[in-house]
C-alpha cells in the first residue's frame, strides 16, 4: 500500500519534472540548472545546438559535442544568455547572423573548431561581447574589423590558427583589449608585420598582455620575436624609389625573401603598398632610437667643435704669420730706410 502511493507520488514528481522540462524546453540530453540558469548538454555526442532552451538561459555549455554547423536560427530564443561555449565542436564555418539575437553574450568560445573564416559581420551583433576565443581552430585571414561593436572585447585569442598576418585596424578596433593571444600561428615578419610589430609594443606599453608573436618565415627570422627584430631591418618596404631598392638591394641580400616580396607588392595594388608602408605613427620612446640621436648630436658636435678648434688654429697661425710678416716687412723697411739713407749720406 505504502509502496505503491510512494511509486504513485514518485510518478507523479517525475512527471512533473517531465512537464515543467517540456515547458521550459530543457533538451532531453541536456541538464537544465534553474537555479544558475545554466544548460549544460556538454559531452553529449550533439550534432546540432539545441532548439530551445529554457526561458531566461544564460549559461550553455556545449563543449565536446559534434556541431558542424549553427542553423541562422539556433539561437533566436536565447537572448539572454550571457556565455556560450561551444569549444571542441567540428564547426567549420559560421554564418555571418548566427549570433545576431545574442545581444547580452559576454562569452563566447570557439576554440578547437574547424573554423577558416571569420565574416566582418558574425561578431559584429554582441554588443557586450568581452571575451572571444578563437584559439585552435583553422583561421587563414581575419578580415579588416570584427564589426563596428566590438569596444567591449578585453580579451581576444587567436592562438593555434593558421594566421600569417593581422590588419592593424582590426587590433586598433578594439579599444578595451587587455589580453590577446598570438602564438602558434605561422606569422610572416616581413614588411607586412611591421604594423603589428608597432600597435603590439603601444599596447604592452599601455599595460596590455600578449604571449608574443614568434615568427614563422622568412627563413632567417624563424622562431624570432617580433619585437626583437629591429625597426632598421623593415625600412625596405617604406621607401617607394626603386632606385633605394637598387641601393638597399646589396646591403640587404641577406634578406632577399622579403626584397621580393616588398618588390611585388610594390607593383601589386596600391592597397598593398599602402599596407606596407609603415606610417609615422608615434611610437613608444626606443632606447636605440635615442642612442642614435645622441650619437648623432654627439658626432655632428664634434666635427663644429673640430672646425672650430680648426678656425682657431689658422686664426692664431694666421695672426702669428701676418704679426711676423709686419715685424719682417717694418725691420726690412728700416734696413731699407737705413740702406737708402746710408746711400743719401
Ligand atoms: C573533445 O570532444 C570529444 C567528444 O566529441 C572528446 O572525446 C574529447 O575528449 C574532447 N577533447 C577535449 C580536449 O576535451
Ligand atoms: C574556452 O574553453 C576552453 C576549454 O574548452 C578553456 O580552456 C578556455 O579557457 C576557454 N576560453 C575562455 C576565453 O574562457
Ligand atoms: C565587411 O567586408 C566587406 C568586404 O569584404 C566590406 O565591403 C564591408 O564594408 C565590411 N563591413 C564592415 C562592417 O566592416
Ligand atoms: C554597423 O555599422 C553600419 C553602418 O556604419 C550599420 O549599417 C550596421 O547596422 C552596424 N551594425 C551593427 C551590428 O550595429
Amino acid at each position: 500500500m505504502l509502496k505503491a502511493i510512494m511509486k504513485g507520488s514518485l510518478l507523479l514528481i517525475s512527471s512533473v519534472i517531465i512537464i515543467t522540462d517540456a515547458v521550459n524546453g530543457c533538451h532531453p540530453k541536456c541538464l537544465c540548472h534553474q537555479f544558475s540558469k545554466t544548460v549544460d548538454c556538454r559531452n553529449r555526442g550533439l550534432t546540432e545546438v539545441p532548439t530551445h532552451l529554457p526561458v531566461g538561459t544564460q549559461i550553455l555549455l556545449l563543449s565536446n559535442n559534434r556541431i558542424q554547423k549553427i542553423s541562422q536560427h539556433a539561437f533566436t530564443d536565447a537572448s539572454a544568455l550571457k556565455i556560450l561555449d561551444l569549444s571542441n565542436n567540428s564547426i567549420s564555418g559560421l554564418l555571418p547572423g548566427t549570433f545576431k539575437e545574442l545581444q547580452n553574450l559576454q562569452i563566447l568560445n570557439l576554440t578547437k573548431n574547424f573554423i577558416g573564416y571569420v565574416d566582418n559581420r558574425t561578431f559584429s551583433f554582441l554588443p557586450r561581447l568581452k571575451e572571444l576565443d578563437l584559439s585552435s581552430n583553422n583561421i587563414l585571414s581575419l578580415p579588416g574589423t570584427l564589426g563596428n561593436n566590438t569596444g567591449h572585447i578585453t580579451l581576444l585569442s587567436l592562438k593555434h590558427n593558421k594566421l600569417q598576418k593581422i590588419d592593424k585596424l582590426l587590433l586598433e578596433s578594439l579599444p578595451n583589449l587587455k589580453v590577446v593571444l598570438f602564438k602558434g600561428n605561422i606569422w610572416q615578419c616581413n614588411c607586412q608585420v611591421f604594423g603589428l610589430k608597432l600597435w603590439l609594443e603601444s599596447f604592452l606599453y599601455r599595460g596590455g598582455i600578449s604571449d608574443g608573436v614568434i615568427c614563422s618565415s622568412p627563413e632567417n627570422r624563424k622562431g624570432k620575436d617580433l619585437l626583437k627584430i629591429p625597426y632598421e631591418l623593415y625600412g625596405i618596404c617604406s621607401s617607394t624609389a626603386s632606385q633605394v631598392h637598387q641601393a638597399n638591394f646589396h646591403h640587404y641580400s641577406e634578406h632577399r625573401g622579403s626584397m621580393k616580396h616588398a618588390h611585388s607588392s610594390e607593383h601589386g595594388g596600391d592597397g598593398s603598398r599602402s599596407h606596407c608602408e609603415p606610417k609615422p605613427k608615434p611610437r613608444p620612446v626606443s632606447l636605440r632610437h635615442a642612442l642614435a640621436t645622441v650619437i648623432i648630436t654627439g658626432v655632428i658636435c664634434g666635427i663644429v667643435c673640430l672646425m672650430m678648434l680648426a678656425a682657431a688654429v689658422y686664426g692664431c697661425a694666421y695672426a702669428a704669420m701676418t704679426a711676423k710678416y709686419h715685424r719682417e716687412n717694418s725691420s726690412s723697411g728700416k734696413e731699407k730706410g737705413n740702406q737708402s739713407g746710408e746711400r743719401t749720406i
